[in-house]
């Protein structure tokens, strides 16, 4: 299948791994494999996850904190228990810093409308960069216009870096709280989330890690990154979707108001008021995502037993492969910086074709990547493009599937230039 040199990673077994997604063995309605490209969207689930959402529902399924019975201890116990190796993966001091929402986007709006609304005043301000998609731009922009705010951004360099140089132009005393993409969804870089808590802190300001694209790729240490918060979705971390975790620092969790109200949030209730429960219950209004926050622990497990060294080293390269590969396409742009500032996302533009176009001529042969403005409008405004085509690399991906996205994107050059000469 690879006409260039084989990338092997002495740690991962690649092909052991895809044996664990049963979706990665299908043939697509083209007749040709699945190649998945679109792990920056959503992950394939494995077995393991798979079947523990089958044996929730089938042996154990029940209401959690609430039943007085045997069920509902066992359902109670595993939730919690995932929380733990949710504390554990994010070397969390406490496990009731762990808060189960229903995603990312509801993590980072409990702490836009729980932090942001009590503690934002008229003229103070959030500082963010150009590279956050809108679940991380959108929510401070409702805050920041009820609350009198303005919103700043980390300037960039022309390769799709924070220009850190410039990070005290943006800060001051005036700075309360800086929300930053751990990796962007659309140029793929890492960005020094750590350097950058250092300099905020010195401003006294809070600091969130917006961490869905890149909790999946490597381990994260939330007290060696010195952040207050950090929020990611479980679906991009090869969990199920409507289960997302909040980390929070416990003094900011248990100084800030509760997003949603309702059962479970509350210690206390009367006719005209109500007294909040303890975290984490205090951000978890209703009956909870169970099976889903379940099944995420049993995904951080599987990811754990594989090891993240192992799963870098084999994206790194991946990522390397690709860029090397994709570069030498004529009139194709890579968007984003050089290959030791990148995450495995890799998105481009080919003179002359449509993304859309190009990723529907991708999808004949069974190639899914994502096409569009990726959720980052202000971004593409700032590059001067609509669109663009996005592969998103995981574990499970080889090197063989990176030469079929290439071979797939020639195809739809001469095919789609064809078509305009005619
Ligand atoms: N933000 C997700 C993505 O980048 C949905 O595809």
């Amino acid at each position: 299948m690879s006409s260039v040199p084989a990338v092997t990673s002495p740690r991962l077994d690649v092909e052991a791994v895809r044996r664990d997604f049963p979706i990665l063995s299908r043939v697509t309605d083209s007749g040709r494999p699945l190649v998945y490209l679109d792990s920056g969207a959503t992950a394939q689930k494995p077995n393991c996850v798979i079947d523990k959402l089958a044996e929730v529902f089938r042996e154990y399924n029940s209401n959690v904190h609430r039943g007085v019975h045997a069920l509902g201890d066992r359902v109670t116990g595993a939730m919690e228990g995932s929380r733990e190796g949710i504390r554990r993966m994010l070397n969390a001091p406490e496990v009731e810093e762990v808060i189960f929402t229903g995603g990312c986007t509801l993590a980072i709006n409990t702490v836009a409308h729980g932090w942001g609304r009590k503690f934002l005043q008229a003229g103070d301000e959030i500082v963010l960069t150009e590279m956050e998609h809108h679940a991380n731009l959108v929510p401070w922009q409702m805050v920041a216009r009820e609350k009198g705010a303005k919103i700043r951004f980390i300037p960039q360099t022309s390769d799709g870096r924070l220009d850190l140089d410039q990070l005290d132009s943006v800060l001051n005393s005036r700075t309360r709280l800086v929300a930053v993409t751990g990796m962007s969804n659309v140029l793929g870089t890492i960005n020094p989330v750590g350097t950058i808590a250092a300099r905020v802190k010195q401003y006294g300001a809070v600091v969130l890690v917006d961490a869905a694209q890149s909790v999946p790729h490597g381990s994260v240490d939330v007290q060696g990154l010195g952040i207050d918060f950090l929020a990611f979705s479980g679906h991009k971390l090869y969990g199920p979707t409507g289960i997302g975790v909040l980390w929070g620092r416990r003094a900011l969790l248990e100084a800030m108001d509760p997003f949603l109200g309702g059962g479970n949030m509350i210690s206390r209730v009367w006719g005209d008021r109500f007294e909040c429960g303890a975290i984490p219950a205090k951000f978890e209004a209703g009956t909870p995502p169970i099976a889903e926050a379940i099944g995420l622990g049993t995904a951080v497990e599987y990811i754990e037993s594989l090891g993240w060294d192992a799963i870098a080293a084999w994206e790194h390269q991946l990522t390397s492969h690709a860029h090397a590969r994709l570069g030498q396409i004529e009139g194709l742009r890579i968007m984003g910086p050089g290959i030791e500032h990148r995450g495995s996302i890799v998105t481009f533009t080919v003179d002359g074709l449509q993304a859309t176009d190009l990723a529907t001529v991708l999808d004949t042969r069974g190639i899914a990547v994502r096409a569009g403005h990726h959720c980052t409008m202000p971004l593409h405004d700032r590059l001067g493009i609509t669109a663009s085509t996005r592969a998103s690399l995981a574990f499970y991906n080889t090197p063989g599937e990176i030469d079929l996205l290439c071979e797939g994107i020639e195809h739809a050059r001469k095919l789609l230039m064809r078509k305009r000469r005619s």
